[in-house]
């Protein structure tokens, strides 16, 4: 028997509330709409450099096929959230209202925008039920990116409070047939249907948590996610919004290459068979459909297999296309000239990742020795560039997060900027992080369970006089 659940599920639609525009001063939030699939959020503002949208969180009732009445937790009545699609320099307004019935923010993850819209709760005081806050950025970097909360994750974004952000850059970016926003996830409801399952045992303490149902864009298995021709050329934008699963993924029935990652697209496109997205990260691959027929974008999940009694992993179809013959040849990509940073660093820090259990056998995940450390645990200059040598002494993998600012990794098979790094039981990673964006920045875990019991920092940036 399979855990994961893999036919398509119906579609559930919730009565939109009228789309009128609102009022001059009148705050505007949509009824609740759709949950599963994704789309855009709606721009209020006819300056074509400022991009003005309202977003809700609130509890919506759903259901994942059999499973009736489900809380989740959603932007907009939406699973995902709505994407915020913008371009690179466009000022960013949100006018944020929280309806969930406990305090929450809104984190972008990977934008380097001022700490204070950055939705750190050791920074901005979460917004309070029934309240309102504005964010107020403007988007320094082209890319895929996500946002989420920052309060209490391991259970709102389990829960569906996440959505994507896409930012083009009109001058670099080639032009696609088509772009795609491809959102993996994972949830974990247990026999009783709690959704999420009770965050009690052990090994969800030691591994976060892995769900049980694997979700593309809010739904179960999207295999015909519409049509494209033999001969097109699209851009597929890939997300991570697990808890705690660490994607193994491919493509089948098209060739593709990868071609953008956690800061934007790289300078030079590379072709693979499989591709490794920890939770956080993001990956932009180009799909060139030279043959007809059905696409598929897979996952490897180990399951096990009772009849050699050991895990074994296996491809989950997770999203598909149906692609009509026409015989064309797709065409080539010129690939723009870009120059990615190459940072050199003489200083270097050292960050330890472990465990250790406490006098009353509670788990704690820590950072350099210490869990949900207050001080920062580094005080750099603003334009500083500092090699990390980050060891992590567990089993267990960390995908290590760092807040505000890019970073790259010393391994020429993770090209590009990124802002989060898979850390592999056992091992040590390093990187070179640029802080060019003062302020105080988040480091942490995005096993969103290991953050939550203390693999969670800061790093303050000093602004240069
Ligand atoms: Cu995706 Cu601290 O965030
Ligand atoms: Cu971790």
């Amino acid at each position: 028997m399979s855990p994961f659940r893999l036919t398509l599920v119906s579609v559930l639609i919730f009565s939109w509330g009228c789309g009128a525009s609102p009022a001059a001063d009148e705050p505007y939030f949509p009824a609740d709409s759709q949950l599963f699939g994704v789309s855009p959020l709606q721009d209020f503002n006819d300056d074509p450099g400022i991009v003005e949208v309202y977003i809700k969180a609130s509890k919506t009732d759903g259901h994942l096929q059999e499973l009736e009445d489900l809380e989740f937790f959603s932007y907009n009545g939406m699973f995902p959230g709505p994407t915020l699609e913008v371009n690179k320099g466009d000022r960013v307004i949100v006018h944020f209202k929280n309806e969930l019935g406990e305090t929450t923010t809104i984190h972008w993850h990977g934008l380097r925008i001022p700490d204070e819209m950055d939705g750190s709760p050791r920074v901005q005081d979460p917004v309070a039920n029934d309240d309102y806050f504005t964010y107020d950025f403007v988007v320094p970097d082209a890319g895929t990116y996500w946002y989420h909360p920052h309060v209490r994750s391991h259970v709102q974004v389990e829960r569906g409070l996440y959505g994507a952000v896409v930012v083009h850059d009109t001058d670099v970016d080639p032009s696609y047939d088509n772009e795609r926003v491809i959102i993996l996830d994972d949830v974990l409801i247990d026999g009783s249907g709690n959704f999420p399952a009770p965050f009690s045992e052990h090994m969800e303490a030691m591994h976060g948590r892995s769900g049980n149902y694997l979700l593309t864009n809010g739904n179960w298995s999207l295999l015909s996610e519409g049509q494209a021709e033999q001969g097109q050329v699209e851009r597929w934008r890939i997300v991570n919004t697990a808890n705690a699963r660490t994607m193994s993924i491919g493509i089948s029935g098209a060739s593709f290459r990868v071609i953008g990652t956690d800061g934007g697209l790289l300078d030079q496109p590379y072709t693979t068979q499989r591709l490794q997205l920890p939770v956080g990260q993001r990956y932009d691959v180009e799909v060139s459909y030279d043959q007809a027929g059905l696409v598929t974008l897979d996952s490897w999940i180990l399951v096990y297999d009772e009849s050699i009694g050991n895990y074994v992993s296996e491809p989950f179809q997770v999203y598909g296309v149906d692609v009509v013959a026409t015989g064309q040849t797709p065409r080539v990509i010129e690939w723009p000239e870009i120059t990615l940073p190459q940072w050199e660093s003489s200083r270097t820090e050292f960050i330890t990742l472990d465990v250790v259990s406490t006098a009353t056998g509670a788990i704690n995940w820590r950072i350099n020795g210490a869990a949900n450390p207050e001080a920062p645990i580094f005080t750099f200059e603003e334009g500083e560039t500092v090699r990390f040598a980050i060891d992590n002494l567990a089993g267990p993998e960390h995908p290590f997060h760092l807040h505000g600012q890019f970073f790259q990794i010393f391994d020429a098979e993770q090209p590009g900027l990124k802002d989060t790094v898979l850390i592999p039981g056992g091992s040590r990673v390093m990187i070179t992080a640029k802080f060019d964006n003062p302020g105080a920045w988040m480091a942490h875990c995005h096993i969103l369970e290991h953050a939550e019991l203390g693999m969670m920092s800061e790093i303050y940036v000093n602004e240069s006089p």
